[in-house]
């Protein structure tokens, strides 16, 4: 008994040393376990006088729950250590910067319109917008443009079974402000158009900007300076302009805007079908018929409209020969005008 004691401290300092929850686990066993070296002890109490048993096994309890407790204290720092540990690795720094974020942006179609409306509202004009989905009446009857109409014939219609329509134009869009009833008025209407049409400068989606501008007195002349001044707004460079005649049924006089070839200067390539010019719009001072279907006085409003593509001002002014390059989502397109 007298080394009980030594073996004490031998344990004590055995547990000192662990440095992990394996270790201390060894220690535990060599000590305390079944045949631990302090539960050997107990065994040793035979030996011994029956009157002095039980206070020699006391002691051996008693420094039993010495070393119990002094692993316990142990294995409850190793434990918290641990979780430091664990914690410490685990650390998510969440004022750190990002790695590789890519910035989204905005579509080149996207762009030109928004541009195109930035001008506009600049000289006063208003912007609104229709339907999508047509009928009959306001893409073509208000339109001048009855059914036998050959007109019609031209702009290759995506029609539903119930007779409603895409629309093939913006043009209804007029009507449909018209008929409000608010005049004077002055104002664009851009969005998303259809035809059946796909080649280097058509697509079956696209985009047209309509304009439109009703009061007493307006003129050829009004029209044609506004067109021209928007382009030179718009394209910021050195452009020839042409006002070319042609036929709607809903203008009168009607013309066909063109603007001079960028891909060769006018010199006539593949891009403009090798006339040096690309049409960018129609236009025309508002018929008699639009504001009768309308409800609008003919003999005191006068008006003039016009409607350009949305894509022909984006690929004039962004040097793009093919239009369907808008519409295939090619991200190598695309970046260039710093989108996506
Ligand atoms: C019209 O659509 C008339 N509503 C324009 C108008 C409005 C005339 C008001 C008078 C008064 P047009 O079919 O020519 O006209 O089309 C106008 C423009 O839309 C064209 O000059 C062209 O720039 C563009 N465009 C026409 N078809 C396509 C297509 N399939 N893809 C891309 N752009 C097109
Ligand atoms: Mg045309």
């Amino acid at each position: 008994m007298s080394d009980l004691a030594t073996l004490t401290q031998q344990a004590l300092d055995e547990v000192a040393a662990s440095t992990t929850l394996a270790a201390l686990g060894e220690v535990r066993v060599r000590w305390l376990g079944k045949k631990g070296l302090l539960t050997e002890q107990l065994k040793s109490l035979g030996a011994l006088p029956a009157a002095e048993r039980p206070a020699a096994g006391a002691k051996i309890n008693d420094a039993k729950q010495v070393v119990q407790a002094a692993i316990e204290a142990a294995e409850a720092k190793l434990v918290a250590a641990e979780v430091e540990a664990q914690l410490a690795a685990g650390r998510i720094d969440v004022t750190a910067t990002g790695r590789g974020e890519a910035r989204g942006g905005v579509h080149p179609v996207t762009r030109a319109r928004l541009r195109i409306e930035s001008i506009f509202r600049h000289s006063g004009f208003e912007i609104a917008t229709g339907p999508e989905i047509e009928d009959d009446f306001h893409n073509f009857e208000a339109l001048n443009i009855p059914a036998d109409h050959p007109a019609r014939a031209m702009h290759d219609t995506f029609y539903f079974p119930d007779g409603r329509l895409l629309r093939t134009h913006t043009s209804p869009v007029q009507i449909r402000e018209l008929r409000k009833g608010r005049l004077p008025l002055a104002m664009i209407m851009p969005g998303r158009v259809y035809r059946c049409d796909y080649d280097m400068t058509h697509s079956p989606m696209f985009h047209q900007v309509e304009g439109l501008v009703v009061n007493e007195n307006v003129s050829f002349a009004n029209l044609k300076a506004t067109l021209q001044g928007f382009l030179q707004a718009y394209f910021e460079r050195d452009l020839r302009t042409r006002l070319r005649p042609s036929y709607f049924p809903f203008t009168e006089p009607s013309a066909e805007v063109d603007m001079s070839c960028v891909f060769c200067n006018g010199e006539g390539c593949r891009v403009c079908k090798h006339t040096g010019w690309l049409e960018v719009g129609g236009c025309g001072m508002v018929h008699p018929n639009v504001f009768k279907a309308a409800g609008v006085d003919a003999e005191r409003w006068t008006g003039y409209a016009f409607g350009m593509g949305i894509e022909r001002l984006a690929m004039l002014r962004d040097g793009v020969s093919d239009l369907r390059l808008f519409f295939e989502s090619d991200l190598r397109f695309l970046r260039q005008f710093g989108a996506a």
